[in-house]
């Protein structure tokens, strides 16, 4: 089977300068959730109509082996939009898929289940099928087209749209949800035949159903397995309804797979992200990007991690921030800390609060517990490294790398300049300025003479 995507509309009620389809639910495009429900479908043949914002949209897909097709006047409907695919499916003797590119939740299931129920129906019915068309029962059907039916069966004998339909047609319930499977020879008859809407100007693919049940090629109502699948975004608040059940689903999937999830409503998971079982999240914590957790590691409330491995057992504090980085089993991080570009954390190693690791190795069992900034540095195994500790990595112009060897202790407060090497077992004593390299076992400090004047301590006081 192929499939069309329609994503051409001027999305007029979002009211943006981006392409509606463009905008994100859980980081990615809506037209991603779209084109990757199809693909779950078992679809690989997809083409997409673009034309409002044509170049933009189709940026941000060419990637993804797609079929473009450009719709000229992005007012002219939806069966406009497919009539610009029309080489697609012209000399295509099956059927064609086609969906609304702002509907992201109807799932790869549902489109497998249309296909099936087209099957079942030609192998056992011997009806002549124009197709299917994709419903739901909504409680508010409001700016859903309505799906009129023969009664007491599932031939559809008409879609209905909000703008054309009576108040009695406005009582049905049952909603087209924009997808639709036709018979492709009969679908394109029928483009020919339909006429633009009266209220609009537009050519409504949803005529197309009319035209084909009167002519005899029937078109059968397919339920959508939860109501929710049906949800179209035209409207911002539409967008946040649709992110909301996006995440809800995606986190049960991980909940199902073992990970616990405490108060789900507040966690942001991304769709590239996997998690291994006995994962714990915390509220408020966001997992971004192409994140991997590791089994029995525990993410605490408020932290994000974007595009990092972490590994197993890792426990990873309150508020904490790891952006591309890699960390190794048992290590712990935060609360409150910061790891960022590269950074790469070994087994065992603690990062405390308010340390900030910049594309730095950690060596396993490093201590760097509070306050400190460790950048462009590689820390041996063991490493202490005191409160205040600071490598001075940039000269103004340049960035510079130091290493610190294996249970080297780096004292409180003390600066190291680099380029710079500190040996093993080296002792650096708190406040000291480290520019010069340092041997292993050394004892190193630089302080300013500390001096104590008696009784003059009052003269200040006194002022
Ligand atoms: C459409 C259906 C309605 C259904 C609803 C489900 C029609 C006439 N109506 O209404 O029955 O209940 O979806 O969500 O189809 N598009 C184009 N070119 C155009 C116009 C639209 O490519 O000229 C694209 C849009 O980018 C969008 C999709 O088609 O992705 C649907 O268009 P939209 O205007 O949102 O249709 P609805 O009014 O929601
Ligand atoms: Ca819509």
């Amino acid at each position: 089977m192929r499939a069309i995507v329609l994503a051409a509309g001027l999305g007029t009620r979002f009211r943006s300068e981006k392409p509606k389809v463009l905008h994100e639910i859980l980081g990615k495009p809506m037209l991603w959730y779209v084109i990757t429900n199809v693909r779950n479908g078992k679809i690989d043949e997809i083409a997409l109509v673009v034309g409002h914002k044509a170049q933009e949209v189709m940026e941000a897909f060419k990637d993804e082996n797609l079929k473009f097709f450009i719709q000229k006047n992005p007012k002219g409907g939806t069966a406009d939009a497919v009539l610009s695919a029309k080489d697609f499916f012209a000399s295509y003797d099956g059927y064609v898929l086609i969906i609304n590119g702002d509907s992201p939740l109807v799932s790869g299931e549902t489109i497998r289940n249309m296909q099936q129920f087209i099957y079942m129906v030609k192998a056992y019915e011997g009806v002549k099928l124009g197709g299917v068309v994709l419903t739901a029962h909504l409680p508010d059907p409001t700016g859903y087209g309505r799906v009129l039916k023969e009664p007491g069966t599932d031939r559809v004998l008409r879609i209905v749209e909000e703008k054309d339909a009576s108040a009695e047609e406005k009582r049905i319930t049952e909603v087209n949800a924009g997808v639709y499977i036709f018979y492709a020879p009969w679908l394109l008859e029928a483009l020919y035949s339909i006429k633009p809407s009266r209220a609009t100007g537009e050519l409504y693919l949803t005529d197309v159903v009319e035209y084909m049940s009167k002519k005899g090629y029937e078109v059968r109502s397919f339920m959508a397995r939860e109501p929710s699948e049906v949800i179209g975004v035209n409207t911002r608040w539409e967008l946040a309804i649709a992110e909301n059940l996006i995440k809800l689903k995606l986190i049960k999937f991980w909940t199902d797979r073992g990970v616990t999830v405490h108060f789900p409503e507040t966690v942001w998971i991304e769709p590239d992200v996997s998690l291994e079982n006995d994962v714990e999240i915390f509220p408020g914590a966001q997992l971004k990007g192409k994140t991997k957790v590791g089994k029995g590691s525990v993410i605490g409330s408020g932290s994000v991690i974007v595009d990092s491995t972490i590994g197993r057992n890792v426990r990873i504090g309150e508020y904490t921030v790891v952006e591309r980085s890699r960390v190794e089993d048992g290590a712990v991080l935060g609360p409150f800390a910061r790891i960022r570009d590269g950074a790469h954390v070994r087994s065992g190693a603690h990062i405390g609060n308010f340390v900030e690791v910049k594309k730095s190795v950690i060596g396993e069992d490093v201590r760097a517990k509070h306050l400190a900034y460790i950048g462009d540095a590689t820390l041996g195994k063991g490493v202490n490294v005191g409160a205040g500790v600071v490598f001075a990595n940039y000269d103004g112009k340049r960035k510079h790398e130091s290493f610190v060897g294996e249970r080297a202790f780096l004292g409180s407060n003390s600066l190291i300049v680099a380029p710079v090497k500190i040996g093993s077992f080296s002792f650096i004593a708190g406040g000291s300025v480290v520019n010069k390299d340092v041997p292993d076992y050394a004892f190193v400090i630089s302080r300013p003479e500390l001096r104590i004047i008696p009784e003059k301590g009052k003269k200040f006081l006194d002022k």
